[in-house]
């Protein structure tokens, strides 16, 4: 069954009920309004999210296609849990000490508790959960290797690093594609390698595209012509 909902100025245009993953139009409304909650408390946040969400579908296109939409409207979300974190380690502009990482990683646990209070579809949840995770065993904040780590949880390691990095942090700057891919590459223990390869490949053949599409297009751009 499709169903369409239209939220004004939304990140989010139309979207599809999965009969794996149901999706009301409630929870569509709900995911746009986290997405702009966490706009206004940290639109770099919110920049990098948005960006994640649009690599995480077009991975999806290619290994879990029916779900491919949901994978768009899960990045919004993934890193809604960095709505509880303190604001000098959310947004400051210097290379965070060991205890700031270590207390950055609980975003994960705070935003698999937002969203599942929520009761969010199951990949929306996991997302969020794994999107840390390693493929070398070496993430969180389960810290599982392999396939042990959900599909979505692959296909958001490789999408949220290479956002990560093109995007920037505000104490390392953004680098570009081509310097992000060869980071990827060099570090391809951390990611699955069939996701990887893909996703490689497909920013090499397309990088015109990509770079078409800055983050600020990617809002107003109706999912449905994706
Ligand atoms: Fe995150």
């Amino acid at each position: 069954m499709e169903v369409s909902a239209e939220v004004e100025g939304s990140a989010v245009v139309e979207y599809q009920t999965i009969s794996k993953h149901q999706l009301s139009a409630k929870d569509v409304v709900v995911i746009d309004t986290l997405f702009e909650a966490l706009r206004l408390r940290d639109p770099a946040t919110a920049e990098h999210s948005l960006a994640m969400a649009y690599y995480s579908y077009l991975i999806a296109c290619e290994f879990d296609r029916e779900n491919s939409k949901l994978y768009y409207l899960s990045g919004l979300v993934h890193d809604i849990g960095k709505l509880a974190m303190k604001d000098d380690v959310l947004k400051g502009s210097k290379v965070l000490a060991p205890e700031e990482k270590e207390y950055l990683k609980q975003h994960v646990i705070e935003g698999v508790y937002i969203l599942e209070r929520l009761k969010l579809p199951e990949l929306v949840v996991q997302v969020a959960k794994s999107h840390h995770e390693r493929y070398d065993g070496s993430g969180y904040c389960e810290g599982l290797a392999g396939e042990d780590i959900p599909l979505c949880g692959r296909i958001a390691a490789v999408a949220d690093t290479y956002a990560t990095l093109i995007g920037g942090r505000p104490y390392t700057g953004a680098v570009s594609s081509s310097e992000a891919l060869e980071v990827m590459r060099r570090e391809s223990y951390l990611f699955d390698p069939d996701v990887l390869e893909w996703f490689i490949d497909f920013v090499e053949g397309e990088s015109k595209y990509l770079s078409y599409f800055k983050t600020d297009e990617l809002k107003r751009l109706p999912l449905a012509a994706l």
